[in-house]
């Protein structure tokens, strides 16, 4: 049987990471959603839309094309047919981000695209609001975090593997601000479902929290 994994948490959680994993071993869909607000506000952002207002930002979202394609070298994301994977990976995109992603009526759009994606079969989804409001009738639901001080800390690994050069002081900033950004957002913030399981990962390395949500994820399929 197949089923719905859904995996939300805050950023720097491992979530992506280990969504992916989980995916690879059960053969399904891996749904990016981060990838989906930021190819917005990439969007966004080229054509000095202003980020704060809710129907610029939703307009723009009805006259956007964003898929997200599986690859050899992972999953590729293309707005509008060109492939902007690394684009919405910048600086620029991740500080503004939690801005755009905010509209409700602009969610409204996103969710309904990422629901027909799901619709597919055998799905790992990530994000912010999966279990919640995404997809509230999915098997199996992680909630994922781990410490401030340690999301910053891959964070900073992972950029500097990129040749991004950062301040650890500054990333753990930013973390915080955008946690309370998404948290405290009227349109589907970040909450733990009531029925998601939780998953500290701050001790846990990769493979470990993947084989913690493969071995969930096969006891819901019986
Ligand atoms: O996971 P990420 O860092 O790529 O996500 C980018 C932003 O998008 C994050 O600040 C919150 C927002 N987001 C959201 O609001 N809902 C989702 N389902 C996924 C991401």
């Amino acid at each position: 049987m197949n089923i719905q994994i859904a995996i939300d948490g805050p950023a720097g959680a491992g979530k992506s990471t280990i969504a992916k994993i989980v995916a690879e071993k059960l053969g399904y869909t891996y749904i990016d959603t981060g990838a989906m607000y930021r190819a917005l506000t990439l969007k966004a952002l080229n054509e000095h839309i202003n980020l704060e207002d809710a129907k610029s930002i939703t307009d723009l979202l009805t006259n956007t094309k964003i898929q997200l394609k599986p690859s050899s070298n992972g999953q590729l994301v293309f707005l509008d047919e060109k492939d902007v994977s690394e684009e919405i990976r910048s600086n620029e995109v991740t500080k503004n981000v939690s801005k755009v992603a905010s509209h409700a009526t602009m969610r409204e759009i996103m969710v309904d695209h990422q629901r027909e994606m799901a619709k597919q079969g055998g799905v790992v989804m990530d994000g912010r609001d999966i279990a919640t409001a995404v997809l509230p009738e999915a098997e199996l639901k992680v909630f994922m975090s781990a410490t401030v001080e340690e999301r910053a800390r891959r964070r900073y690994e992972d950029n500097k593997h990129r040749g991004i050069e950062s301040s650890l002081e500054q990333l753990k900033s930013e973390i915080a601000k955008r946690d309370k950004l998404d948290s405290e957002r009227e349109a589907s913030p970040l909450i733990q479902a009531p029925d998601a399981i939780f998953l500290d990962t701050t001790e846990l390395s990769i493979s470990e929290a993947a084989q913690t949500i493969l071995e969930l994820a096969n006891e819901r399929m019986g």
